[in-house]
């Protein structure tokens, strides 16, 4: 919460925190950060993943999005994609509104059929 009040949102007015617990028990915050050229801007998800990523941790324990929304907000596409990159299958997802409301999933449930580094077999 305290992440998304920093949240750099003047185009959509929509300001979204996420927290990241890693596999260590370190948190890390991100807010999505907006940007005049508007594909540029960035996702709260993206913002945590690259801090924990930064400080030198790999594995998503859990993650938190939150936001001021009607109902609890799921992470869109690309997230789901970027959490997938770090978080085992049955991570939990949690996503909640500031009323209070909440709804879990793991991770696959929100991406089905990741598509994922084995995919790849042994190319580089
Ligand atoms: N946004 C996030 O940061 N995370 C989400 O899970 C959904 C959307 C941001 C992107 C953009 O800055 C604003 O919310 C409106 O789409």
């Amino acid at each position: 919460m305290r992440a998304r009040e920093n949240a750099h949102a003047p185009y959509s007015g929509f300001r979204v925190g996420a927290a990241i617990r890693s596999a260590s028990g370190s948190i890390h915050a991100g807010c999505n950060v907006e940007n005049a050229a508007y594909p540029e801007g960035t996702c709260a998800e993206a913002g945590a993943i690259a801090a924990m990523v930064a400080a030198g941790e790999r594995e998503i324990a859990e993650i938190l999005v939150i936001a001021d929304a009607p109902a609890p907000v799921t992470p869109c596409g690309g997230c789901r994609q970027k959490i997938a990159e770090f978080a085992p299958p049955g991570t939990p997802v949690i996503m909640r509104n500031m009323a209070g409301e909440e709804r879990v999933a793991p991770i696959e449930e929100l991406l089905p059929h990741a598509f994922a580094a084995a995919h790849m077999g042994g190319a580089r």
